[in-house]
Formats: C-alpha cells, structure tokens, sequence
C-alpha cells in the first residue's frame, strides 16, 4: 500500500508497505528512531505511546498495535520530536527531571508522550490519562507530580503545528461508508480494521498473515454520534472516549463504565463497531447497549438491514453477519436515565470484565414497569437475564423483590469458571450487582474503591 503521513513535522511516503506492519516496528527497524519502546506489543504498557494528529485533534496511541495505514494523512509525533527545534525541552520533560520521574528510563519515553498529548488538550485527570503507562521501578507519585507542575506551563509553539495533510487516495482506505460499502462488497473475504485494538494483537501475538485489509478509520461520516429528541445514534467508528463524553449527561453510569475501559491509548483507537462485531462475550459495550434496547444497523452494498443488537450474537464467535456486510451504527431511544453499569475486574483500571452487568429498570409508583438486564462475562455471548427481567416486572420495587428475582440468575446463566473468575463468583456477582442497582436506587451510595465495615 502506499501511505503519506507527517513524521515529527516532516513528510514520510512509503509504497508497497505491508498492510500489516506496526508503526512500532517501523519506527525502531526501519527508521532507527529507537527512542519509542517495545514492552508488551499488546496495548497494555504503554512503553511504545506516540502522539497522533488528525482533523479530530491530538491523541496519545500505542504504536505497537497501530498499522501503518492506519497513520494515512496524520502527523506523528514520537518521543524524539518532543523537544523544540532548538533543542529546548518540552514542559513534561523538565517536570520529569526536576521531579524524579524517571529511574531506568524504560517507560520514561511513553509516559512523556501520553503526558505531552495530556498537556497539549489541557487534560488535567492525571491518574486516568496515565493509567495505561506502567512503570516498574519509580512508582507514580513522582511522576503525577511532574504531570502536575507541567500542567501549569503553557503549550509550546512546536507542538501545535502539527495538523493532518491531504494523502492520495488508497482503494483499501476507503473514505466514506458508501466507498467502504462498495469496496467491501467486492472484497468479501477481506478483514476490516477499525481501532486495531483486537486486530493489531492477531499480527503481534498470533502471528497471522492478513490479506487483503480494508481500513476504515478515513470514513468520517461512520464516527458520527448524533442525539435527536427520539434517538441515539452512534457510527460504528466512534471511538470510546467520543462515546463516553457522549454518555457523560445522558447515562453517566455507562460514561463512567467507559472511563474504565483499558487506557486512554486503547479508548482513543477502539471502536463501538469493532467492540460489537468481534462477539467478544466480556466486551463491555454490547450489555449497556442492550440494556438501553439497542438496534444494530448492518449494511452490505446498498442493502440495509437493522435487528435487536442481542439478536446479532448468535453463539460462542458467530454473529448474524454475512460476507461483505459492515456494522454500519447503533442506535437506542431516548429515555429518561434509569442506566446502571458495573464492571467487575480484578484491577480498577485497563482491565477486561470478568463480568460486566447493565440494568436498566422502570419503576412507576413503586411497582416496576419494565426491566431491560444484560450482561458480559456470563454466557458465551453477550446476554439478557431474561427469568430476573420477568421475576421484577409487575412486582412493587422492595427489597423482598430483588431477592425474589436473584434466584433467576441461575435459571438465566450457567457461567464458565476461567482465570478471571469462578463460574460460582460469578453468579454470586451477578445477584449482588442487583442489589447494588436497588440500594443506589434508594439512595445508598456503593462505592468498589473502598471497603466499610
Ligand atoms: C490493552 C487492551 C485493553 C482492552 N480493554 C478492553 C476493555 O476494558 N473492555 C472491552 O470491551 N474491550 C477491551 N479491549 C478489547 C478491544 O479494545 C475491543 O474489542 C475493541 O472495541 C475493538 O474495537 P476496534 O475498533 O479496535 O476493532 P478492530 O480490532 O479493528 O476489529 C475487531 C473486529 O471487528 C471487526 N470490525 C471492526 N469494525 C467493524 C465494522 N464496522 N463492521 C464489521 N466488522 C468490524 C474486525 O474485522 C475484527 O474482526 C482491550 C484491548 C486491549 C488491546
Ligand atoms: S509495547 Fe506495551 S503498549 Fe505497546
Ligand atoms: S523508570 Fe523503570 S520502568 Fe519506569
């Protein structure tokens, strides 16, 4: 493929570059700009963290699962672009030193880079824009404090220059959904890639050969998040942090689920569509959305069709997808905010659920009029707790209900026990979540960070 793109402010045009090669790679073995670190090559260190600019603004992205189309038109900044033409040192960098932030330095040149995307967009949330950067030896005070002195530092001049450039066309970057229909619909065998976030790991953990690839982050017109008075509609290829500030006022439980989705890194590349197609059964957008009452909109050519998203996941890694057809959005009703999502994972932050339960329950004058329950971590799919819904409809909104309707979780679910939780655990969490539902829903407050007696 051929791929046009800013390197630290200046043009790079490769052809015939292999779909599949990872900027990381590209960066330390073809370029020698070694300064970008190989720790995990799975999204999960953050030692490899590049900031990226498109017409969306600048984004920290790890470069070990970003392919190298993926970059077509953007402006890349790595670690050795950071400090100024002159050789002045970025803000963050200063702040490193005086501060102590650094000690082997293996993790220093990631940390630099989410912190300079951070300071550039004025993001002052430090744990969470750092919670996808692992450090071994230094530990994070130092550093949150380098994050903090810096923040008060103004932006210098060189970092605001970089802005996307105009590439040539690619076939296989389509630039809109009607030219990915089309294109798809001539390659039906072909992978489509949209934040790479599980596609990037099957070329750097399974090894696997791809071809032919149909990248999709160039549609604009798919990362579309439009809220009318009747519905939510949301592009497949919006990403999770376009998503949860979406959801901040409308549902903040599902906002603050989202805010728990592995990093920063990985919530500015993942996408809605990706996290619905690959049928994962712990991902963690499908119960929300099918507690809210999604539709999932598919289209192959010109032909559309939508169906109720639960209806899209048919078993263990099938899905009601044919050849050639693209998760095209997702849509739900607007609806007053009744929506309770709780993520169980054995670490707060950048961890996949073990179980992942969405409520969402209409209670009118004491009796409940209608419940919507899904879960993750469950079954082999994403799944409704159809005999708990039933047990709660019709009845009055008491605690004797909810124990009432707990039984059904075992008539609803017969959960695996794997590395993340036994199939007991997890049913055992399931009940409690809907006790947790009920008790914030009477005003209680329950919080998973502190334990009290
Ligand atoms: C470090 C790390 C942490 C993670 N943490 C979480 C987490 O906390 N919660 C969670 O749910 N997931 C998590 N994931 C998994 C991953 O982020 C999600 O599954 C993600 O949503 C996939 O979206 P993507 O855009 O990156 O998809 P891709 O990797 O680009 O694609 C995934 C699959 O979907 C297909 N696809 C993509 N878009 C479309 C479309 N529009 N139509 C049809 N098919 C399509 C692709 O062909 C592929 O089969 C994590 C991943 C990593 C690497
Ligand atoms: S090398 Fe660990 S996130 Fe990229
Ligand atoms: S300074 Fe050694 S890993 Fe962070």
């Amino acid at each position: 493929m051929d791929i046009t793109f800013l390197l630290n402010g200046e043009t790079v045009a490769l052809s015939g570059v292999s779909p599949t090669m990872t900027l990381l790679d590209w960066l330390r073995e073809d370029r020698h700009l070694t300064g970008t670190k190989e720790g995990c090559n799975e999204g999960d260190c953050g030692a490899c963290t590049v900031m990226v600019t498109d017409g969306g603004g600048a984004r920290a992205l790890n470069a070990c699962i970003l392919f190298l189309p993926q970059l077509q038109g953007k402006a890349v900044r790595t670690v050795e672009g950071v400090s100024g033409p002159d050789g002045a040192l970025h803000p963050v960098q200063e702040a490193m030193i005086t501060h102590h932030g650094s000690q082997c330095g293996f993790c220093t040149p990631g940390f630099v880079m989410s912190m300079t995307a951070a300071h550039l967009n004025g993001a002052r949330d430090h744990d969470d824009q750092l919670a996808g950067n692992l450090c071994r030896c230094t530990g994070y005070a130092p550093i949150i404090r380098a994050a903090e002195a810096a923040a008060t530092q103004p932006v210098p001049q060189w970092v605001r220059d970089d802005a996307p450039i105009a590439p040539p066309a690619t076939p296989l970057l389509p630039e809109s959904a009607d030219a990915l229909a089309e294109i798809y619909a001539r390659h039906p065998d072909a992978t489509l890639v949209a934040g790479a976030t599980d596609v990037g790991l099957w070329v750097t953990k399974q090894l696997r050969d791809l071809d032919p690839v149909i990248f999709l982050n160039r549609c604009d017109d798919l990362r579309r998040i439009e809220i009318n008075a009747s519905e939510i509609r949301i592009g497949a290829m919006a990403d999770m942090n376009a998503l949860g500030a979406a959801m901040a006022d409308l549902h903040p439980s599902y906002a603050e689920m989202i805010r728990r989705y592995a990093s920063v890194q990985v919530r500015n590349a993942a996408t809605v569509g990706g996290n619905i197609a690959n049928g994962s059964p712990i991902g963690d957008n499908p119960p929300a959305l099918i507690a809210l009452g999604a539709t999932l909109h598919l289209r192959k050519g010109d032909l559309r069709r939508s169906l109720p998203l639960e209806a899209f996941f048919v078993a263990y890694g099938k899905q009601d997808r044919a050849p050639g057809e693209f998760v095209e959005a997702v849509s739900f009703p607007r609806q007053p905010d009744r929506l309770g999502c709780y993520k169980l994972s054995k670490r707060f932050d950048q961890d996949i659920s073990a179980v992942c339960g969405c409520f969402n329950i209409t209670v009118e004058n004491g009796t409940v009029r209608a419940a919507r329950i899904a879960f993750g971590g469950m079954a082999a799919t994403p799944k409704r707790a159809e005999t708990v819904e039933a047990a709660l409809i019709g009845q009055p909104w008491t605690a004797a209900t909810i124990r009432a309707a707990q039984s059904g979780f075992d008539a609803d679910f017969s959960p695996m026990s794997d590395m993340r939780a036994s199939s007991r655990y997890r049913l055992e969490i399931a009940r409690a979540m809907l006790a947790r539902y009920f008790a914030e829903d009477n005003g209680q407050t329950v919080s998973v960070l502190e334990v009290s007696a």
